[in-house]
């Protein structure tokens, strides 16, 4: 039968990466391809949740069945996500937001000039945070993606940015985090680990983030 876990809640996941422009032509962003983020959005459709998934730059074609809202920048994620959070049940942030951006954007393209260009960069406003502090009733999973010390970063990560859960990704494992169809990821509450998965498709990884999310949103409500 249809087990829908997540009827009747509204739930918000970002996807891909950011782009920040340097010049007409020209942007910083990084390998995130989507596929975490889409992954999650058809799984928590498919758990019965009211979908919109906030994407940036993404080399995939996003799941049917979901509201979808496109955006360049980290400054446009945050204003996207902010003008719904007030409405939202569940936030799940999978996207590779840009920590920083250029200072200055050119409006014509950056001439050739010297041997060497410096750009000079500004610290983005940190989306997760931002929802952390401004938490009512939503329920809100991060990511973490590590490259080592996985545990101690993403628990950092969780107690910072006031997550329920941290989805801690070692980026570094073959198989795991950008690009790949796998991943390899560790569920963390602020007690410690909740689940350590092994290798698995991104959408059962998913499935497993939401089977999560969707037990303790459902402890939550009953008191
Ligand atoms: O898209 P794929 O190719 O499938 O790859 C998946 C993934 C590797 C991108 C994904 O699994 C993942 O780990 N996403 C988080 C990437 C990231 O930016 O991690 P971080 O550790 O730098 O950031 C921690 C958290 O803060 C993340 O939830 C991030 O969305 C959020 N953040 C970061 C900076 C910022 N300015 N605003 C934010 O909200």
């Amino acid at each position: 039968g249809a087990h829908k876990p997540l009827a009747g809640k509204k739930v918000l996941i970002t996807a891909g990466g950011t782009i920040e422009r340097l010049d007409p032509v020209r942007y910083l962003t990084n390998d995130s391809s989507g596929k975490m983020g889409f992954a999650l959005a058809a799984s928590a459709r498919d758990s019965g949740a009211e979908v919109t998934l906030v994407m940036g730059r993404t080399s995939e074609l996003p799941p049917d069945g979901v509201a979808l809202v496109r955006v360049e920048s980290a400054q446009e994620m945050l204003e996207a996500v902010l003008e719904r959070y007030a409405q939202t049940d569940l936030v799940i942030k999978s996207a590779a937001v840009a920590d920083y951006r250029p200072v200055f954007r050119a409006d014509k393209k950056i001439k050739k000039s010297g041997e060497r260009l410096v750009l000079e960069l500004e610290k983005t406003t940190d989306i997760l945070q931002t929802l952390g502090e401004l938490k009512t009733k939503q329920y809100l999973i991060g990511f973490a993606a590590e490259t080592g010390d996985l545990d101690r970063y993403a628990m950092d990560k969780l107690q910072r940015k006031h997550c329920d859960l941290i989805v801690g990704n070692d980026v570094s494992q073959a198989g795991a985090g950008f690009n790949s169809d796998t991943n390899i990821i560790r569920i963390y509450d602020k007690a410690g680990i909740v689940e350590s998965l092994p290798l698995m498709s991104k959408l059962e990884t998913a499935r497993r983030i939401l089977a999560v999310a969707a037990e303790r949103m459902a402890h939550l409500e009953s008191g």
